[in-house]
């Protein structure tokens, strides 16, 4: 068994774009700049957009952060994204979910600009990445794209399960392990709460990818010798002795299926990492297609 190590990773990307942004630096132009919306005070998603601002900090991106009362309409959320929409000082931005209940997510995203949407979850970006089209891809699916770029993992032909059809998840995976090129050219089986014989899948399955937020819930007789394993699931579980009082565990129970896969993601420090240095990314090609 390999760890694919998304910390390390994750340095040398933004690494690579800390020195890009430095070149701006040098020759006087602008930097780019990254918005973060939070609505409400959901503690993961609190550390989330924290995150993402610490990343900006750490490349070099210039950052805004807009915090908003759970209480707030969704018409006047709307009317904030309008704004950002039209600042011409921002490149791109992000709507942390989810949402409160009241608020419709779907008219949310919609209301983004498809040009500044990094998190590439506007129809319009979702329909350009299905067609193979040059867009934004969402952070956590390109992110595992690239560790499996970089890991030098052949992909093609091979038979990924995701599973999880979820809209920042699940679903971008399945269509990103099936385009054209490497990684990708999988045979792919998107798998979720209605699948029958899950395991029939799994077992026969190069590649897993998990995306359920269930932990522990893939276990090592569900699997073949030598599979790769992709986790992305990310839930807090009670831990009296951790200071936070919580420990992050994967949908993979790791320490059994690590003995049977040829490669596996750990978590906390695999797909996570991964996923913020996409967004930094994304927030790069937004700033070159404005140029
Ligand atoms: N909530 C969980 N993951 C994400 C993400 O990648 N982007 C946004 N905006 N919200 C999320």
């Amino acid at each position: 068994m390999q760890i694919l190590d998304g910390i390390k990773l994750a340095k040398e990307i933004k690494q690579e774009i800390k020195e890009l942004v430095q070149n701006y630096k040098d020759q006087g132009v602008r930097v780019p700049h990254l918005g973060a919306i939070l609505v409400g005070s959901n503690g993961a998603s609190q550390t989330y957009v924290d995150n993402k601002i610490k990343d900006c900090h750490f490349v070099g991106i210039e950052s805004s952060e807009l915090r908003l009362p759970d209480t707030i309409s969704q018409e006047d959320l709307i009317a904030e994204i309008e704004k950002w929409n039209n600042d011409e000082t921002l490149d791109g931005f992000i709507v942390q979910l989810p949402l409160p209940k009241h608020i419709d997510q779907e008219a949310v995203i919609n209301a983004i600009d498809p040009k500044k949407d990094v998190d590439g979850f506007h129809p319009m970006n979702f329909g350009k990445m299905a067609l193979e089209m040059e867009t934004f891809l969402p952070a956590t699916p390109f992110g595992i794209m690239e560790m499996l770029e970089r890991y030098n993992i052949d992909t093609t032909g091979k038979h990924t399960v995701v599973i999880g059809r979820s809209r920042i998840v699940g679903r971008p995976m399945s269509i990103l392990m099936s385009k054209n090129g490497n990684p990708g050219n999988s045979t792919v089986t998107l798998a979720h709460s209605k699948t029958q014989n899950l395991e029939q899948f799994t077992k026969e399955a190069d590649i897993v990818i998990t995306a359920l937020g269930v932990p522990g819930f893939l276990k090592a007789d569900m699997i073949k010798d030598g599979a790769v394993i992709i986790d992305v699931g990310i839930t807090r579980v009670d831990d009296e002795t951790n200071p936070r009082g919580f420990k992050l565990a994967g949908d993979v129970d790791f320490d059994n299926v690590k003995e049977k896969a040829s490669w596996i993601t750990p978590v906390p420090g695999g797909v996570g990492p991964m996923t913020r240095a996409m967004l930094l990314k994304n927030t790069l090609l937004a700033y070159n297609n404005k140029k």
